[in-house]
């Protein structure tokens, strides 16, 4: 009876054992020869005729003795049968009969029962998300009747995703309240009567800092850990420890914490770093891996690789549309901006509706497509750091026009389709173009599910959204430019910004088989092979290896997550490391020396998506008008340096904006110039400056004003992008600001320092004046790139970018800096005297009391902090 141990549930049990099986229970040990009270309850449970008992029957008798076994207990009392009845649809019934991991559901619901982790594997559309919490439902869980009362939660790593499974999940249950809700950042329809809670895992991290024990919940699904987001990857290693604890707590009081149970599940195989990592889990989990039907995708390559992909994506769509028989179109592009103005160009192109369609149709579509022209309302343009959408560094230059008909490339695109297929090619009909990325307002995301009006093509053009997260039905043809839009992060500044790069061949294949669901299908990729094999990487790196460690760190300190350095990380960056950027942070005054803690300053610093270092800049710039310089200086810092390569050239080119005190405030009077010429390709190419990296910088400065904006309340924001260049006060407080950011980074002239802070003989060779780090006590010098190497050399400065050639070490984007400021700015490090053997305050002779006067005041979110900065 293949439902025997199906709906039973003894998780009170202590999770060390191993769970008996019901079969073993059946068959208790005669001691003494006489039957038992409990053999007796056995072997009328073994005596009822099977045929005549409903399932719920059956259910019963089993939790009884169950029950009995496990509480020496043998009085009336019944518990209530795990089984939750649920009316589905016909239609959802069939459908979801289909998916392959209906087929496993017995084995994944016994794995669940019997260990307090499980990893479920399946390719993309297998049913995972959408089936596995609905098997947790029916089993009982979360029912409040039942002994595992609390929420069945499920973790996404996009917002679109959260939303969308939310909802089909609720439609295939046919529980149209909100038993079935979804909690993303900025919304939510969870109410008392949530039973099964779809969220983004950044909200279930928010959540742990309340309730570390997540008490609410008695299951968790992580989903889609393949991608290792960094939030994922945090959110397994602190699940793995609330496991432990809740385990402990039901040992020491069953009734009220119930064991957690957790299922991770994954797209592809490469989950050896949850399995093999032996601080993770007390055991490692089981695996349960689902096959999938797949069919057939072709691949085929571009001959070559077109910088344009926007414009090359539009040209395979209309070839694939006029020439190829029916099927959807689903096309992978990096960002909001690209996707919108596809759709555009391909609506003008493609009309979309069929030309008999109704008014009341043609109204719908009107209104639909006005949806798509609102953003999400995020409170003033909030950026949100759960997205894939995040448009830093985004790429304006596709809005250049670009040649739509002529091409060179694969003439050959109707091989490998029969005459007779070709016949019924879609070529007349309407396309049918939805946008599909994660700031698209959440009805305008799910049009993508529903079946395209009548007699049209579907073309979906979606981010990274529609790799792994969704899965779209009817697709056949994929168009994939094999490009992401990801966080990088630059190992020399530390500075981290969303760029756009080839994707994966994992991530590739991936998209590809998007292609293969329902049918054998074509997967085009506007890149050569040539591309793929040699640019391509293997697999994505998990995002924990391409962030600063510093905002790792300070990620989790804002969770309340303060022992960084033992945390169980499924990718475990070095110690070393970890340790050196909790440093930073300290020094920073991001957390406190003492207590690990985060500061209130650290919190506000967490605000920002950006490294920690720059936010500071941020907070601390809002005094004496000088924030929109700062926003300048940030948005420089991150983008890199817009001057062009040729050395010569940037010299005289540079004289033209130059401060005599700092590169970065070079960048401003450059910026500003910039913009007073109207942002021309001419006065880039004049003054020898990068057009992509100045359009770059517009676009941050413009994102983080926004940011600034909807963090700092009443704080006042210079949207008009000229700017004066800023006055002599200003120029002062700015490069204490600049200190205070780089406060980790200074370097003192080695003649002063063996002077003991007066005047030696400079040590002058053909680099330049030597230098020596404050960290390292290494030899450096400026750069000659650097508006300084013309000056008299600053007696101290801060740096932006170490480098190093074979001979020296070089210091880039240089500021000038006065000892004095550092006993303000750099508290940390002024105190630090002995461990480090930081000479800095006693060599430099400023006065002692100097050095621990300032304290930085308490401030709240509305009240910022003002360092002592000296005007
Ligand atoms: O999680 P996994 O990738 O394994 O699959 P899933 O997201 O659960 O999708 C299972 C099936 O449900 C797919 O065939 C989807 O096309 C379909 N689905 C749908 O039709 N409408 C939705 N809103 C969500 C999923
Ligand atoms: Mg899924």
């Amino acid at each position: 009876d293949s439902s025997d141990s199906e709906y039973d549930n003894d998780s009170d049990d202590n999770d060390d054992k191993p769970r008996e099986s019901v079969a073993a229970l059946l068959e208790p040990e005669n001691i003494d020869g006489q039957p038992t009270a409990l053999e007796e309850v056995v072997e009328a449970a073994k005596n009822v005729p099977k045929p005549e008992l409903r399932k719920e029957e059956t259910d019963e008798v089993k939790v009884k003795i169950l029950k009995s076994l496990n509480e020496g207990d043998l009085s009336n009392d019944v518990a209530k049968p795990f089984y939750v009845p649920v009316n589905r649809l016909e239609s959802v019934q069939e459908a979801r009969l289909k998916l392959p991991v209906c087929g496993e559901e017995q084995v994944i619901m016994e794995a669940i029962r019997n260990n307090t982790v499980v990893i479920i594997c399946g390719e993309t559309g297998s049913g995972k998300t959408t089936q596995v919490p609905q098997f947790l439902y029916e089993a009982g869980w979360s029912h409040p009747d039942s002994d595992n009362p609390g929420l069945i939660g499920i973790t996404q790593p996009r917002r679109v995703a959260a939303v969308s499974m939310a909802k089909r999940v609720g439609h295939e249950l046919n529980l149209p309240g909100n038993e079935v809700s979804y909690q993303i950042r900025y919304d939510a329809t969870t109410s008392s009567k949530t039973r099964l809670k779809f969220m983004t895992d950044g909200v279930l991290l928010r959540e742990l800092s309340q309730d570390l024990l997540l008490t609410k919940y008695s299951v968790l699904i992580i989903d889609e850990a393949h991608e290792r987001n960094l939030n994922t990857d945090i959110l397994i290693g602190v699940v793995s420890r609330v496991l432990r604890l809740r385990a402990e707590l039901s040992r020491e009081d069953r009734k009220k914490i119930k064991p957690l149970r957790v299922v991770i599940m994954s797209a592809t195989l490469r989950v050896t770093d949850f399995t093999e990592n032996k601080t993770l889990f007390d055991k490692p989990p089981p695996v349960i891996n689902v096959d999938a039907r797949q069919f057939p995708v072709s691949v085929h390559f571009n001959k070559r690789t077109p910088d344009d992909y926007v414009g090359e994506s539009f040209k395979k769509i209309s070839k694939i549309h006029e020439r190829l028989p029916a099927g959807g179109i689903l096309v992978f592009l990096t960002g909001q901006n690209e996707i919108t103005h596809l759709c555009k160009l391909l609506r003008q192109k493609y009309p979309s509706l069929p030309p008999k369609a109704s008014q009341k149709e043609k109204k719908a579509e009107d209104q639909a497509n006005k949806l798509e022209s609102q953003t999400e309302n995020l409170p003033n343009g909030q950026a949100d750091i759960e997205n894939e959408d995040v448009d830093i560094g985004e790429n304006d230059e596709i809005e250049e026009d670009f040649d739509l008909e002529s091409d060179e490339d694969d003439t050959d695109i109707e091989e490998g389709f029969d005459d007779e297929e070709l016949g019924e090619s879609a070529r007349d009909a309407p396309l049918h173009v939805l946008p599909l990325y994660s700031m698209l307002p959440t009805e305008a995301q799910l049009r993508v599910f529903q079946p395209p009006p009548e007699g049209t093509r579907l073309c979906v053009i979606a981010t990274n959204v529609a790799e792994t997260s969704v899965t779209i039905p009817g697709i056949r043809y994929v168009v994939d430019c094999g490009k992401a839009k990801d966080r990088k992060f630059n190992v020399e500044t530390g500075i981290q910004s969303f760029e756009i790069d080839w994707t994966s061949k994992a991530s590739a294949d991936q998209r590809a088989g998007r292609a293969g669901r329902t049918q054998a299908g074509h997967c085009y990729r506007l890149f050569s092979s040539a591309v793929f094999d040699h640019e391509f990487e293997k697999f994505s790196l998990p995002e924990i290896k391409r962030m600063p460690l510093e905002g790792v760190v300070l990620n989790m300190k804002a969770m309340n997550i303060d022992q960084v350095v033992n945390f169980p990380f499924p990718t475990p960056p070095p110690r070393e490391s970890l340790y050196k950027a909790e440093k930073l942070l300290q020094y920073l005054g991001g957390v406190d020396k003492m207590t690990k803690h985060i500061t209130e300053f650290g919190e506000a610093m967490s605000l920002f998506p950006i490294a920690p270092r720059l936010a500071k800049m941020l907070i601390i710039g809002q005094q004496h008008g000088c924030l929109p310089y700062v926003i300048i200086m940030v948005s420089a810092l991150s983008v890199g340096n817009p001057f062009d390569h040729d050395e010569g050239q940037r010299q005289k080119n540079i004289m033209t904006f130059i401060s005599e005190t700092s590169d970065i405030l070079t960048l401003i009077t450059t910026v500003g110039a910039y913009e007073y010429a109207g942002g021309s390709d001419s006065f880039c190419r004049d003054h020898g400056l990068r057009q992509k990296a100045m359009t770059e910088i517009r676009q941050l400065r413009r994102q983080l004003t926004n940011i600034v904006a909807a963090n700092f309340p009443g704080v006042d924001i210079c949207v008009d992008p000229k700017l004066n260049p800023p006055n002599k006060k200003q120029v002062k407080i700015l490069q204490q600001i600049l200190t205070a950011g780089f406060i980790d980074s200074i370097a003192v002239r080695a003649d002063v320092l063996e002077a003991g802070g007066g005047k030696g003989a400079r040590h002058k060779n053909a680099s330049g004046v030597a230098y020596k780090l404050m960290w390292s006590n290494e030899d450096a010098f400026i750069h000659p790139t650097s508006v300084l190497y013309i000056q008299e050399p600053p007696v101290m400065v801060a740096y932006s970018e170490l480098t190093q050639t074979p001979n020296n070490t070089w210091m880039k984007g240089v500021t000038a800096v006065e000892s004095k400021w550092l006993c303000n700015l750099g508290k940390e490090l002024c105190t630090y005297g002995r461990p480090l053997n930081y000479p800095l305050p006693k060599i430099i002779g400023e006065k002692k009391d100097r050095r621990i006067v300032h304290v930085i005041p308490n401030f709240g979110p509305k009240d910022w902090p003002l360092p002592a900065i000296e005007v």
